[in-house]
Parts: C-alpha cells; sequence; structure tokens
C-alpha cells in the first residue's frame, strides 16, 4: 500500500516524464526526493511547481546513492534517469552505456547494499527494434535497432539478474510515445533540444519554427508516413504509482508495455494538431530518418488487466489540446 510513510527516491524526477509522476505520487501523499543531474531536467518544476526535495546528483555517484538510502529512508525507486535521444546515441554510444548502463549499475549496487529492494524502471519500445506483428505485446522478441534501445534492454536484463542473486523486485514499462501534458497545465514536455513531432508541430503552430519536416512518406503505411501510439503523459504517471503498488503488495517482477493501442501517422497528427489550434501549419517533405521503424503500437492488456491500469485520456485530440495549452503558457 501507499502511504505517506513511504519515501519514493524519483530519479530523472525533474523530466519530462519523471516530473508527471512524482505529481502523481504527491496526489496520493508519497513523500518523494528527486534526484536529476539537471543535464536535462528543470531545477524550477521541482522547487516552484511541485515543491518536492530535489538533491542535484548522478546516479553514478555510488556513495551520495548510499547516503540517500540512509538518511530518506527510502522505501523504493522509481528510475527514470537516462539519456534518450536516439540519433545521438548512434553517434555516442559510449555516453549512453555510461549513463544508462553504467548508472542503473551503480544504483542497483547501491540498492543492494543498502536494503533498498523494489524498483520501477522507465524502458521502452525501443528495445522491439522492427516489430514483427503489431500491436505489440511483451512476448515479442526484443531486437533493438540503435543504442538507445539497446541500452534500455540490457538494463531489463540487470535486473532480472538482480532479482534472482539479491531479491531486488522490478516492475519495467515499456512506453511508447509519451506525448501531452498536465491537464492543468502545471507541468509539460520542455526537452532541450527538442526532437519529438508533437512540441515541434506546436511550436510552428506559435510561429516559433518555420515548418514541421516530415521525416519520410514512402513507409509501408496507408498514408506513408511513420505511425505510432500516443500515450498521454499523466496515464504512464498513473501507470508508475500503480507499478509502485504493485511491488509493495510483495508481487514478484514483471514487465509492462504502456500504450494506447491506437495508431497515428505523423500526417495524421499534424492534421488533428491543425483542428485543435486552429492555426497554419506549414509542412515539409524531408528524407526519412534513420532508426525509425515504420509502425510502432503497444498492446497494453497486460497493464490493464494485472495493474488495473485504465488509461483517462487516450483520445489524440485531448492529447494535443493539453500539450497545446502548455505550450501556449510556456512558450506563447
Ligand atoms: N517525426 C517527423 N518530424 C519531426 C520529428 C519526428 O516526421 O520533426 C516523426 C518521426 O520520424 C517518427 C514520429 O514522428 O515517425 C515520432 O517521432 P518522435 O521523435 O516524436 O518519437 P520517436 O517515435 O522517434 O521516439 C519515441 C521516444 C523514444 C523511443 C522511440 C522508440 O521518444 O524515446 O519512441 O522508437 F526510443
Amino acid at each position: 500500500m501507499l502511504s505517506s510513510n513511504e519515501t519514493i527516491l524519483v530519479t530523472g524526477g525533474a523530466g519530462y516524464i519523471g516530473s508527471h509522476t512524482v505529481l502523481s505520487l504527491q496526489k496520493k501523499g508519497c513523500n518523494v526526493i528527486v534526484l536529476d543531474n539537471l543535464v536535462y531536467g528543470h531545477r524550477d518544476i521541482i522547487e516552484k511547481v511541485l515543491g518536492a526535495e530535489l538533491i542535484v546528483g548522478d546516479i553514478n555517484n555510488y556513495a551520495l546513492l548510499c547516503d540517500i538510502f540512509r538518511s530518506h529512508n527510502i522505501s523504493s525507486v522509481i528510475h527514470f534517469a537516462a539519456y534518450a535521444y536516439v540519433g545521438e546515441s548512434c553517434q555516442s554510444p559510449g555516453k549512453y552505456y555510461r549513463n544508462n548502463v553504467v548508472g542503473t549499475l551503480t544504483l542497483l549496487e547501491a540498492m543492494r547494499d543498502s536494503g533498498v529492494n523494489k524498483i520501477v524502471f522507465s524502458s521502452t519500445c525501443a528495445t522491439y527494434g522492427i516489430p514483427t506483428e503489431n500491436p505489440i505485446t511483451e512476448s515479442q522478441i526484443q531486437q533493438p535497432i540503435n543504442p538507445y534501445g539497446a541500452t534500455k534492454l540490457t538494463v531489463e536484463k540487470m535486473l532480472q539478474d538482480f532479482d534472482q542473486a539479491h531479491g531486488i523486485k522490478s516492475v519495467v514499462f515499456r512506453y511508447f510515445n509519451a506525448a501531452g501534458a498536465d491537464p492543468e497545465s502545471r507541468l509539460g514536455e520542455d526537452h532541450v533540444p527538442e526532437t519529438h513531432l508533437i512540441p515541434l508541430i506546436l511550436l510552428t503552430a506559435l510561429g516559433q519554427r518555420k515548418a514541421i519536416s516530415i521525416f519520410g512518406n514512402d513507409y509501408p503505411t496507408p498514408d506513408g508516413t511513420c505511425i505510432r501510439d500516443y500515450i498521454h503523459v499523466s496515464d504512464l504517471a498513473e501507470a508508475h504509482v500503480l507499478g509502485l503498488k504493485y511491488l509493495l503488495a510483495g508481487n514478484d517482477s514483471n514487465t509492462f508495455n504502456l500504450g494506447n493501442g491506437n495508431g497515428f501517422s505523423v500526417k495524421e497528427v499534424i492534421e488533428t494538431a491543425k483542428a485543435v489550434t486552429n492555426r497554419n501549419i506549414p509542412v515539409i517533405q524531408s528524407e526519412r530518418r534513420p532508426g525509425d521503424p515504420p509502425i510502432l503500437v503497444g498492446s497494453s492488456d497486460k497493464a490493464k488487466a494485472i495493474l488495473n491500469w485504465q488509461p483517462k485520456y487516450s483520445d489524440l485530440a485531448q492529447i494535443l489540446q493539453h500539450a497545446w495549452r502548455w505550450h501556449q503558457q510556456r512558450h506563447g
């Protein structure tokens, strides 16, 4: 059970999905400590919006982690801290293996040595590579096609080994495309640099970018553009609370996809954004972006059945509406 006696360490809690999860945990009355090195995270979100305790530091710092576990009596960890740019991971794989794999290894060793034995881990549909079937279920073979996906898959394997040897129980979430923003506009998506489709479309609608590039129009999809499964970030955040409850109830390690089960093409997302924003959104047709699978759609039946997860905001227009409201407030 979740209670105010629980203190949860959220690594990467100043990032996009991490910050929304901190908000969900706070709503349930949990004490939250955020550990973030602020390379990509935002200090003002934690200090001014969420009011959680922020420790600026790195998951590669074993002594710091042990100190946090001891001094804050941490019961469990939700682990977001990672680099997550697919393109950069192809150019600088070492950076990704060091942070995502070695950093998580350090975290797991510190947990083992401090008696902390529950972790919710943020993995990705990028671990599947090019799927043989859509919608993708958790049992589908994992063959990542970029170093980012490979680092996340390596951590999934490490978690299994740390469970076997040290009894550290984990819930692994493989997200599809996180999108949207807090319905009350307290938080949103603010990557620097921004590479994701929806924020780039909305920045174009705001006139801060000249046009949105469509990467490839010759994919084997009905309109030739890539299809993705966009899942509201607040629904992802709720899933993390349920994953934590599941572990605190003494259940075994488990893995769940988190998506809506509906795919939308790049062109469909742009058309929906035009309707939601009522703005002109100029489009440029560009080359394919290396490493993009044509279709990624997830089945989340397992999370619904076992965790009783029920996404609230599965309508794409509503996801875009929430993102648009936040973008207008932050960047308008
Ligand atoms: N796209 C464009 N133009 C852009 C940006 C994106 O056409 O300017 C397209 C991409 O080619 C892709 C779709 O829009 O087909 C979505 O792209 P995003 O960059 O928003 O998201 P990705 O699907 O590439 O990435 C997401 C997560 C990653 C994860 C990946 C798995 O953000 O963390 O899914 O494939 F690794």
